[in-house]
């Protein structure tokens, strides 16, 4: 089974994807590191995230960047969003990622196109969102975890424009598959968000 789970940043849907994981036994890939990596190692070279041709030369990452915390900062996030614009970069990442999703198992991906670009025959199909206020909260609270020091407002304009730039881009741009299932964790609990999740995934089995 491969179980497909897109969404706006800090929507829940990355605890959600790994938690499916851990539940149906399948391996999990987070398809957001991939172009985290190539952003951080765009900056890494002096190149500009915007240029397609930088982002594309990033696209060679060292494979040992995807384990490194590097990935999880706001800076390789910001990188990510730009790289990710460019159709070249996602031509060079989409079979890697097509490749992990027909492992023989099954497997859980999860992203931003995952459902209607990478894997769109994928049985279950979730899309996972929040209000951007709710986002923004949770993203500030991970950031402060973390030793914080970014303002609230900044972590709200970061991910309005993260949001804006996902959605508007030509080259697959967030959106909900026609045959996915919402799921709006707003008001609901990583446990409560979880079970919502497994019961629309049983539903579709
Ligand atoms: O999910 P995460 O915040 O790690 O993703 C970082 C950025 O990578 C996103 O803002 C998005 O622009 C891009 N991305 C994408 N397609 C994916 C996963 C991530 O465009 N499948």
């Amino acid at each position: 089974m491969i179980i497909a789970v897109d969404g706006p940043a800090a929507s829940g849907k990355g605890t959600i994807a790994k938690a499916l994981a851990r539940h149906y036994g399948l391996p999990h890939l987070d398809t957001g590191l991939l172009y985290r990596a190539v952003g951080v190692s765009v900056m890494r070279a002096g190149g500009d995230p915007g240029d397609a041709e930088d982002a594309l030369h990033g696209c060679a990452f060292d494979p040992a960047l995807l384990a490194d915390a590097v990935l999880k900062t706001e800076s390789a996030g910001r990188a990510a969003s730009l790289v990710s614009a460019h159709p070249q970069v996602r031509e060079a990442l989409l079979e890697r990622q097509r490749a992990f999703a027909g492992q023989p198992g099954g497997a859980v991906l999860d992203g931003r196109d995952i459902g209607t670009v990478i894997a769109p025959q994928a049985e279950a199909k979730l899309f996972v969102t929040a209000s951007s206020g709710i986002r923004a909260q949770r993203r500030f609270r991970e950031l402060e975890s973390m030793g914080g020091g970014v303002p609230f407002d900044a972590v709200m304009a970061d991910i309005l424009a993260r949001d804006e730039r996902d959605t508007a881009r030509s080259a697959a741009p967030l959106r909900q598959a026609e045959d996915a299932d919402l799921l709006d964790t707003s008001d609901l609990s990583i446990d409560a968000a979880v079970q919502r999740a497994i019961a629309l995934v049983e539903a579709r089995k």
